[in-house]
């Protein structure tokens, strides 16, 4: 689609300097308009911090990232923390899932104490969610994982590399565009509204839990958090 959506721009508009993307889902679209500002705008947070890491123009450490992304992949965890504990051998092995806790919680100490900045945070953060997202026991989403499958993949990390020379104006927002679009104005609005009336928190809720990290209690088979007892409204 980006090539299309780029002609049609090309031919239709003039003077296009910057671009809003108020339901912005992974980022894709906004990623073929990166020599403009661009705004992000998009309700689940596990996709506004992967906003952050592409588009954000805050400085950060290459070095460090990758350094910290070398140590997680060679980390071999045995103590359980919440991810193990609640979803052991459903949507990810056992020690898949321990890796997965303790890396997100190793992130959110290191930020915490200042020893990553935001842009550092949500660089790793989306790494781990695309590592996970990839080995994930689904079709697609989190509302089933296949009962009985053999964990043939395991975590592996990348290194995001976003673009250098980002629009030092670009802005990630992670509010309800309803609300958003009064007070941004941008020369050109893409806007890609959900396909149906479903939540996308419901069929994402295991990276929203990961991204968010506050480990809420979860129930059922799809281990969902109960959405009217979350600390955060999503
Ligand atoms: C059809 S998807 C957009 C896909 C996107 N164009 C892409 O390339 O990935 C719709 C997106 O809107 C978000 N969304 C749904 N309701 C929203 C709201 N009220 N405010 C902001 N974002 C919302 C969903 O989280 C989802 O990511």
């Amino acid at each position: 689609m980006l090539p299309f959506i780029k002609s049609v721009v090309k031919s239709e508009c003039n003077n296009i300097h910057s671009v809003a993307d108020i339901f912005a889902g992974t980022g894709a679209v906004s990623s073929a308009f990166t020599d403009k500002q661009i705004i992000t705008n998009d309700i689940l947070y596990s996709n506004y911090i992967c906003h952050v890491a592409w588009f954000s123009p805050m400085k950060y450490d290459k070095k460090k990232i990758q350094a910290l992304i070398i140590y997680y992949n060679s980390v071999n965890v045995i103590a359980d923390n919440y991810v193990s504990e609640n979803f052991a051998d459903t949507f990810f092995s056992l020690e898949d899932c321990r890796k997965i806790g303790f890396i997100r919680e190793d992130i959110e100490k290191k930020f915490i104490s200042r020893e990553i900045n935001e842009r550092e945070r949500a660089l790793l953060i989306t790494s781990l969610l695309y590592g996970a997202d990839k080995i994930a026991n689904t079709c697609g989403h989190y509302d089933a994982y296949r009962k009985g499958a053999v964990f043939e993949r395991h975590l592996q990390l990348f290194v995001p590399v976003p673009e250098n020379n980002l629009n030092t104006n670009n802005i990630c927002y992670n509010e309800d565009t309803n609300e958003l679009v009064r007070s941004i104005k941008a020369d050109l609005v893409y806007i890609d509204p959900p396909y149906n009336s479903r939540q996308y928190c419901d069929a994402y809720h295991l990276l929203e839990n990961i991204a968010r990290w506050e480990k809420p209690e979860v129930f059922g088979v799809a281990r969902k958090p109960d959405r009217k007892k979350l600390k955060s409204k999503y």
